[in-house]
Parts: C-alpha cells; structure tokens; sequence
C-alpha cells in the first residue's frame, strides 16, 4: 500500500508520516532529504543551480542511496550519509532552486518509484500524489497558514538552541512555497483524488489518526 503526502515546507508532513509509518508498519520515505542531498553536493562543489551545464554534470557525479537504519531512514551522497548535514536552512532553500531543475527531478523520480513497488510506504514530498506515485491508495495535502508553519519552525529551532529571526523564517517560507508552486515541473498542487487537509487548528495526534483511518477503508 502507499499513501502520498504533499504540501508546503513546515506543514508537519515529516512528523506526522513518520508516526503513521510507526502505526501502520509502513517504511516512512522523505523525499525532500534527496532533493537537500542533491542541494548539499551543489553548495558543497560551488555549482551554479541556474548554469544548465553545471547541472548537467553535476547530476552525472552524484549517487544518492536511501538505507534504513533501526527503521529510521538514513540519506547517502556518493557514499557518504549526509542525513545530518542536510537539514540546515541553507540547504532547504538551495534544494527549492535545484528540486525546478529537469535533470535533478529525473535523477530522483525511479528510485522513490522502486521503493514504493517494493514496500508499504508512506512517502512525503511535493509531487508524491501528482505525479510520483499516481496510484497511491490515499493521497493527503497537509497544510497551514504561513504564520503556522513559521510559528511551528521557530519552535523547532529554538528548541535546538538557536536564536531565530520568526520574520526571516517567514520569508523563507513565503519563497519556497512561491517557487515550489509555480516552477514548470511537478509543481506543488493538490492532485484531484486528494484530501485537504488544514492542521493549523489540529493536533499531531488528530492527524495521525485521521489518516490511519483513511487507510483502513
Ligand atoms: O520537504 P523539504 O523541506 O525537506 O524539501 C526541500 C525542497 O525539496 C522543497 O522546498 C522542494 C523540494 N522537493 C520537491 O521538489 N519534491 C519533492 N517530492 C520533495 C521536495
């Protein structure tokens, strides 16, 4: 069985899919961490996400491979586990910029395929419903007002002891969300067959619920 969940950076997708992956007995899959994979070899190597060329090429040298340790799915680039490295607020907004380009997109679309082939997966991302996996069994757009998701992302960081800018956090997000809507491929949308979902005024646990209940039918 798969069920897709898309939606808007700082929507809660991670956290609700991983407690419904825990649930159900379902692999949890993050696509948006190979897309920072991809972002992280980008920063890393100085390359030019607007340069066709560079993209090109660099998506030539780059392996990304997705193991699951202790049922916690871990991020390898070229080898190296990068699931740490990869959550900085640099590479969220980088892996926007590089998640529009073809090649990128090409590289990452039949790996989350054959994981889902293979396995009962609850995958989260921007394109899963629309057009990585059309055929999930349930689909749900998981998302809240901007000043939500901020409000949600200050908490986290500041909770990690780091001394944010909640306008900047805004900013940020407001961008995102404008180039992951509005880029020519697989775009962030609802797909037809999806439920909205709006947590802004919800609980992690009545979320999680709502959906291991989809699931059952
Ligand atoms: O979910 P996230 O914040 O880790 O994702 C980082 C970026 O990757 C996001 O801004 C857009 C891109 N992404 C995508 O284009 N398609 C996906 N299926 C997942 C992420």
């Amino acid at each position: 069985m798969n069920i897709a969940i898309d939606g808007p950076a700082g929507a809660g997708k991670s956290t609700i899919a991983k407690l419904v992956a825990e649930k159900l007995g379902f692999i949890y899959v993050d696509t948006g961490a190979m897309y920072r994979s991809i972002a992280l070899y980008f920063i890393n190597n100085n390359i030019d996400s607007e340069d066709d060329k560079a993209v090109v090429d660099a998506c030539d040298k780059i392996n990304i491979q997705i193991k699951y340790e202790d049922g916690v799915q871990q991020v390898y680039l070229n080898g190296e586990n990068v699931s740490v490295a990869i959550r900085k607020e640099e590479v969220g907004n980088m892996a926007s910029k590089v998640a529009a380009k073809k090649p990128v997109r090409d590289l990452l679309l039949q790996l989350q395929r054959d994981i889902a082939t293979e396995n009962d997966v609850i995958m989260d991302g921007r394109d899963i419903g629309t057009n990585v996996l059309p055929n999930a069994e349930v689909k749900i757009y998981l998302t809240a007002s901007v000043s939500e998701r901020a409000r949600r992302r200050y908490e986290q960081l500041v909770e990690k002891g780091e001394n944010p800018d909640i306008t900047k956090i805004e900013a940020d997000i407001e961008q995102r969300d404008y180039q992951d809507m509005n880029r020519d491929i697989a775009p962030l949308k609802q797909a037809d067959d999806a439920i909205y979902l709006d947590t802004s005024d919800m609980t992690i646990q009545e979320v999680v619920e709502f959906i291991c209940d989809k699931a059952k039918v």
